[in-house]
């Protein structure tokens, strides 16, 4: 590969500007009755497999080609998810970087022995950086936020993507610092 075509697959200088896609071109619903499968020892669901499965669709119907989860944080699961309940698995890209992109996902549960409208349940931000075929990652498309509350989350996802660059940043420096005392863990 040249280098202006490297630089542009990764989105360098030589890349030509993305077109901008809404938030809506990608947001998703799953909709699932909890069978059996979907539970763990306790018989409640496993929350973080469903909800990473549909941030994943929407990362990439999004990016318009594979992504992979680069990190996953403030996990909320609220209320257990019970066999029987039909939970409703939303998702959006809340913020796209460069080559990265934050996913909000809410899980929505209606009881399948009440007939109150669905309350949430739990809920996750994951971050996903679209690849090439390589593996190396490419450029997104700018995410278009289309209403008050999309733009309000693109902002928070702002403040939380600034803490998990510092957080990562203090992590490695803190490491390095250690190494280079000669401390063993
Ligand atoms: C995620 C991955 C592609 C990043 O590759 P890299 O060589 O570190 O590339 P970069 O540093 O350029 O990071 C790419 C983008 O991801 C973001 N990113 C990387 N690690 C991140 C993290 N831990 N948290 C949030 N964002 C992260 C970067 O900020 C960058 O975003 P930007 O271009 O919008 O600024 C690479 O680490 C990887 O393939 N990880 C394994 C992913 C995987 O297998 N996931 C499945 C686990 S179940």
């Amino acid at each position: 590969m040249t280098d202006q075509a490297e630089q542009a697959s990764a989105g360098g200088p030589a890349a030509p500007e993305i077109p901008g896609k809404p938030t809506s071109a990608s947001r998703t619903t799953l909709s699932h009755i909890m069978t059996h499968s979907d539970t763990n020892l306790l018989g409640t669901v496993h929350g973080g497999v469903i909800m990473k499965l549909v941030a994943g669709a929407v990362a990439g119907r999004h990016s318009g080609g594979p992504a992979v989860t680069a990190s996953m944080d403030e996990m909320a699961f609220l209320e257990p998810v019970r066999v029987g309940d039909l939970v409703h698995v939303k998702a959006q890209v809340n913020w796209t970087g460069r080559t990265s992109m934050e996913v909000g996902v809410r899980v929505l549960a209606e009881r399948w022995n009440e007939s109150a409208p669905p309350t949430q349940v739990g809920s996750a931000y994951l971050v996903f950086a679209a690849v090439d075929a390589d593996g190396r990652p490419r450029r997104v498309p700018p995410v278009l936020p289309e209403t008050e509350r999309d733009e309000r989350r693109w902002q928070e996802a702002q403040i939380r993507r600034t803490h998990r660059l510092a957080r990562r940043r203090a992590i490695m420096e803190l490491r390095e610092r250690r190494a280079a005392e000669g401390i063993e863990d």
